[in-house]
């Protein structure tokens, strides 16, 4: 019994979790999955799975995206991502609902299927169905050798090494970065992006480790502090617009997941159509709001929940008064472009479930009713 303790100290290398152990890992892991792909000095990307199939996804009318969820939010933003650089329609569907829809697919199809375990019975069977209707199985899977690794026709491995707390961290933000480094590199082999924002963006995905390593050195302390004024709220309500929206839908899911805590995610501009009719002082609101081409819309937003006297914390780029002035709280990410803004964005509201599952006593390690990886129905 001692020693099993013992052991499962060591294996959390110093953290009390291994929520936490992965939750700092991150500028590592990020690195795991850009290293030998992203040659920033050379501004070029080697991905031998997307040059396998790089006539297919020349060829292809759409790209359909199914996943589960945290891999099926890493997947939302894939959308946004893949339809701006690369021009190609982009379709994300939950793999559950897919595979039981009977899905219209030709061989013209591409199916990008996001997966930490490659295990997800839901996500396996969607891409075995539309396998056999001809289309092309792109897997972006965390576990090598795993079930959608293998019935996948090409693919890039996420790196991040095993995750152990069930609720999803490194292996998002992983996705994450192979997912940009697909559409970076389809972009470029479809010349649908210019060479200038090719190489900003490939510059700013190689900052991201250092810049995740400044939001855990900066931020920890503060984060917790705001986590400890909120632990008791009922209800959370999370907003984001544009590139930051599925961080919103992540910080949600990840507070429900850790925490207990009712909590919602929407973009910000549908809160009118529902939401704000939960907004009282009672209320925390998380708006993603980092300075990106939607800012003066987010910034009215936030003036709309305060006048409702709801509570404000905001994800905020450094250097943003507006936001800081108007927030109740703020949790402070460097600059960057829109574009790769959400793999720093969804950093803070890792650690702010974190701390408030950890404040309720919680096992944030081993959510109840939740598993690691979903293999039956
Ligand atoms: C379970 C896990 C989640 C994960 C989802 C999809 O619900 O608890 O963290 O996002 O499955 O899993 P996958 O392995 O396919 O990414």
């Amino acid at each position: 019994q001692k020693l099993d303790m013992e052991l499962a100290a060591i294996e959390k290398g110093g953290f009390d979790h291994f929520m936490l152990k992965e939750i700092f890992e991150q500028p590592q892991t990020i690195f795991d999955s850009l290293r030998g792909r992203l040659d920033a000095v050379q501004q070029t990307i080697t991905l031998s799975g997307v040059e396998k199939i790089a006539d297919k996804l020349l060829a292809a009318d759409r790209i359909i995206i199914v996943a589960c969820g945290t891999s099926w939010h890493a997947g939302l933003l894939a959308e946004y991502v893949i339809e701006e650089l690369c021009r190609i329609n982009v379709e994300v569907e939950y793999a559950s609902e897919f595979r039981y829809r009977n899905p219209i697919i030709t061989d013209k199809d591409v199916i990008i299927a996001v997966s930490q375990s490659g295990e997800t019975a839901d996500t396996l069977v969607a891409i075995e169905n539309a396998k056999k209707q001809g289309a092309t199985i792109f897997g972006i899977v965390n576990v090598v050798g795993s079930s959608i690794a293998r019935l996948s026709d090409a693919g890039a491995y996420t790196h991040a090494g095993p995750e152990i707390g069930v609720a999803s961290t490194k292996a998002f933000t992983a996705q994450l970065a192979v997912l940009y480094l697909v559409a970076l590199k389809v972009a470029r082999i479809k010349g649908t992006i210019e060479d200038t924002l090719y190489d900003r963006l490939s510059a700013d995905l190689a900052k991201v480790p250092e810049y995740v390593q400044q939001i855990l050195d900066k931020q920890d302390m503060i984060i917790r502090a705001v986590a400890a004024k909120y632990s008791d709220a009922r209800d959370f309500l999370y907003l984001g617009r544009g590139y930051n929206f599925p961080i919103a839908l992540e910080g949600a899911l990840k507070l429900k997941e850790i925490s207990y805590i009712h909590a919602e995610g929407y973009p910000a501009a549908e809160m009118k159509h529902g939401p704000i009719a939960l907004v009282d002082e009672n209320l925390p609101v998380v708006f993603v709001a980092t300075k990106d081409s939607y800012h003066e819309k987010i910034v009215s937003n936030i003036q709309e929940i305060k006048a409702r006297k709801g509570k404000v914390i905001a994800v905020v780029s450094e250097g943003d008064s507006v936001v800081t002035d108007l927030a109740d709280d703020v949790m402070t990410v460097p600059q960057i472009h829109e574009i790769i803004a959400p793999l720093l964005s969804v950093i803070p509201l890792q650690l702010l479930s974190y701390y408030i599952g950890v404040n309720r006593g919680l096992d944030v390690d081993k959510p109840r009713n939740l598993a690691k990886s979903v293999t039956v129905e």
